[in-house]
């Protein structure tokens, strides 16, 4: 039987629940991913993998290889000719599709390069060899245009991004005034550069067509508005369109809308009259998919002698190519971190001509921190203060934008936890005051903040006459653990072993998810499922003539009173389906919901060379509930790790003549490797945040990745007393 649908909107706290109680012990353990297994003996199959053995045709695509320019021409006969190319796709049709959903203003693309990298044309071959060199034989003609690159020469020609932007421009009081009257002013500017995603898994999709109907295998975050992005872009209705996304290796943003392959695959196979797969190369996924802005952040503090923040301003520029109204929420978390009543904090976003920009991991804080994080620490030392004394002094009750209270916020605990952890007494106290050798020594800390998000999200639970129970949900598993979460939360929840839990991910078949950004995956996937569940133990209780909460679950048994009866007993040979669907409510707009915590990290700095060793890193962390202490604890280690590479190693650099990505591969922008890493520790706190899902748990994916890059370069300051504000914190800046 199947029972109604069941919506819970998020509007007020939950108390305790079936969660709580902890009866079949499985939620939160740190139990190993379950698809892992598959993964590393290849059996769960990528994108490109599928239809494997079948007969199928490879695409490969052309791009321009000028900036902002007019196309003459774009000649496919020498490609058409080359052997084994069955069709070569090219003109407005293809510009247009290829650049969906990156620009809205779709229509006004045709002829024309928007950016180097565009892509132009697909070749469709029998093998993936042919078609990538019948691509060199296309021949292309441009006119060049007047290209802006930079975006230091377009500042003037920045624009507030609107009232209705993620991050409108956040006014209180009398910054100005009060600022020029403080008596201790802070004013830096710090720049940071653009980044990639540069998730492992390259960007690829298999298009196949029955009729005028199409299945798409691609490599995507959000598959609900995916199969519309790929819908649009082949011009089909969305029923028409199944995408399927059952493994991603790795996402980062970047595959929160589609690539370029996944309409061209379509569009590629329906000339072609078979199934086609394209895979982007390397150097495609840099440069045809997105990137984060580069940013320039003014940040001005005025404070008492003693340390009061009395204002606070952290004014960013950053760009989008035309037609993209996305913009890097820099200050995202500056809004709510420390106390401080006149406030000014702005975004204005500037046009250039070079690959769009969007979400790349921790959208905001990824950068932002950098910057607000260095100057906290910069104008502690100048107060003669301890940097933690300095953020405590500055602890706001109620956020400072809006005077709401906070869902939950344990970030004095964290840096209680961390300093101890880490020793931070034992810090040198003065710049450039321990040596080693040729090394100078020194520690910084950071706090971390994420904002906490809830989207809606549907699933289906099915429970079998066996006791096995099966979950259904288009969310996505991005290497972050979802398969695994969502089968403790199940087994929790009815009383089954894990094992005894089928999850079913990563297709638009099932029910819709919120997928997989924003940190929100865990919680908006989960609290439906944790929906579905419950409605799952309603029918069992009714069955069994009991109040739900007087129902124990365990080991695959019902218990009541004096009674315990397996669940295939209570089935009697039926399937009983449970549904949920979580949304958002209330409580996202009468708390200000986030994660927090703190960074501590000790470095070595070469005094002959300049470079900078990371010694320790350890992370506190708060974010409610922990469903899989492994995978949380993984996801923490990946933010620590991005921090390094965005303290010391990461930039992406932009050619001021023509916008071309100059290091756009794996070999040339650089991320740490394990020899870059030390031993990491991340430590969580117990919480749960009851106001921020159903599961008690926040956001988590991308808190560690907050603030942990100024938490080095802090460090790099007390052990050489060099201070970077242009980030990455290079060899030669350090020297
Ligand atoms: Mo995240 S940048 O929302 O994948």
């Amino acid at each position: 039987m199947t029972t109604d649908a069941n919506t819970y909107a998020m509007d007020e706290a939950v108390g305790e629940t079936r969660l709580d109680r902890g009866t079949q012990g499985v939620l939160g353990k740190p139990l190993n991913r379950y698809e892992g297994a598959l993964k590393v003996s290849g059996r769960a199959p990528y994108a490109y993998e599928h239809l494997a053995g079948e007969d199928v045709a490879y695409g490969f695509m052309v791009t321009a290889g000028i900036g902002r320019a007019k196309i003459r021409s774009v000649d496919t006969s020498k490609a058409e000719a080359a052997p084994g190319v069955l069709t070569v796709i090219s003109g407005d049709d293809v510009l247009r599709a290829s650049a969906l959903p990156m620009a809205p203003a779709a229509q006004t693309i045709d002829g024309e390069v928007f950016h180097y990298g565009q892509p132009l044309a697909l070749v469709v071959a029998e093998t993936f060899e042919a078609a990538r060199h019948a691509a060199t034989l296309v021949e292309t003609l441009y006119e060049p245009g007047q290209g802006r690159y930079s975006l230091r020469d377009q500042l003037d020609e920045a624009v507030n991004p609107g009232p209705g932007a993620m991050q409108p421009d956040n006014l209180r009081g009398e910054f100005e005034a009060v600022f020029a009257e403080a008596e201790v002013q802070f004013d830096e500017t710090y720049t940071t550069p653009s980044h990639s995603a540069a998730a492992m898994e390259p960007h690829a999709s298999v298009a196949k067509w029955d009729g005028d109907n199409l299945t798409v295998w691609s490599s995507c975050q959000l598959l609900e508005t995916n199969v519309i992005q790929i819908a649009n872009g082949v011009g089909v209705p969305v029923e028409n369109v199944r995408l399927l996304s059952p493994y991603v290796g790795g996402g980062f943003g970047s595959k929160l809308g589609i690539g370029p392959d996944a309409v061209l695959a379509a569009l590629g196979a329906k000339a072609a009259g078979k199934p086609v797969k394209v895979a982007l190369s390397r150097q495609h996924v840099f440069q045809t998919t997105s990137r984060r802005s580069e940013t320039i952040q003014r940040v001005r503090i005025g404070t008492t002698k003693e340390g009061r923040i009395t204002a606070l301003a952290h004014e960013n520029f950053v760009v989008n190519s035309t037609g993209n109204s996305f913009f890097e929420p820099v200050a995202i978390s500056t809004v709510f971190l420390y106390a401080g009543e006149n406030r000014k904090i702005t975004h204005r976003l500037a046009e250039t001509d070079v690959l769009m920009t969007a979400s790349v991991r921790a959208p905001g804080e990824a950068v932002g921190m950098l910057s607000l994080e260095s100057a906290m620490d910069e104008l502690a030392i100048r107060l003669d203060l301890d940097p933690i004394e300095f953020r405590k002094l500055n602890e706001p009750e109620v956020a400072p934008q809006d005077d709401l209270p906070f869902s939950s916020r344990k970030l004095l605990q964290c840096y209680e936890e961390g300093a101890s952890r880490f020793g931070w007494q034992n810090r040198p106290e003065k710049p450039a005051s321990r040596r080693e050798g040729e090394w100078w020594i020194g520690s910084g800390m950071a706090a971390a903040s994420r904002s906490h998000q809830l989207m809606k999200s549907s699933a289906e639970v099915e429970l079998a006459p066996d006791g096995r129970a099966t979950v259904r949900t288009a969310m996505t598993d991005i290497g972050t653990g979802s398969y695994t979460i969502l089968q403790q939360i199940t087994a929790e929840m009815l009383g089954l072993p894990p094992g005894h839990v089928t999850v079913l991910l990563g297709d638009t078949a099932l029910p819709p998810s919120s997928g997989s950004g924003g940190s929100w995956g865990a919680n908006s996937a989960g609290s439906s499922v944790y929906l579905a569940c419950e409605d799952l133990v309603r029918e069992l209780a009714k069955r069994l003539d009991v109040d739900p909460s007087d129902l124990t679950l365990k080991d695959g048994q019902a218990i009541a009173g004096n009674r315990q009866i397996p669940l295939g007993e209570i089935l009697g040979g039926e399937t009983l389906t449970g549904r949920g669907t979580i949304e958002p409510g209330k409580t996202a707009e009468t708390t200000n919901q986030a994660s927090y915590g703190a960074h501590f990290c000790e470095v070595a700095v070469n005094a002959v060379t300049g470079e900078t060793r990371v010694r320790r890193l350890l992370t506190v962390a708060a974010a409610g509930r922990i469903l899989n202490e492994k995978t949380a604890t993984s996801q923490c280690y990946g933010g620590q790790i991005w921090g390094i590479g965005s303290a010391l190693e990461e930039e992406l650099v932009i050619d001021p003549r023509t916008g071309l990505l100059v290091n756009h591969d794996l070999a040339e922008y650089h991320v740490p490797v394990n020899a870059d890493v030390p031993q990491l520790e991340v430590v969580f706190l117990e919480e749960r945040d009851t106001a921020a899902s159903l599961l008690a748990g926040k956001g988590l994916g991308e808190l560690a990745l907050a603030g942990v890059g100024a938490a080095i370069t802090n460090a790099i300051y007390n052990a050489c007393g060099v201070r970077v504000r242009d980030y990455p914190a290079t060899l030669d800046k350090v020297l």
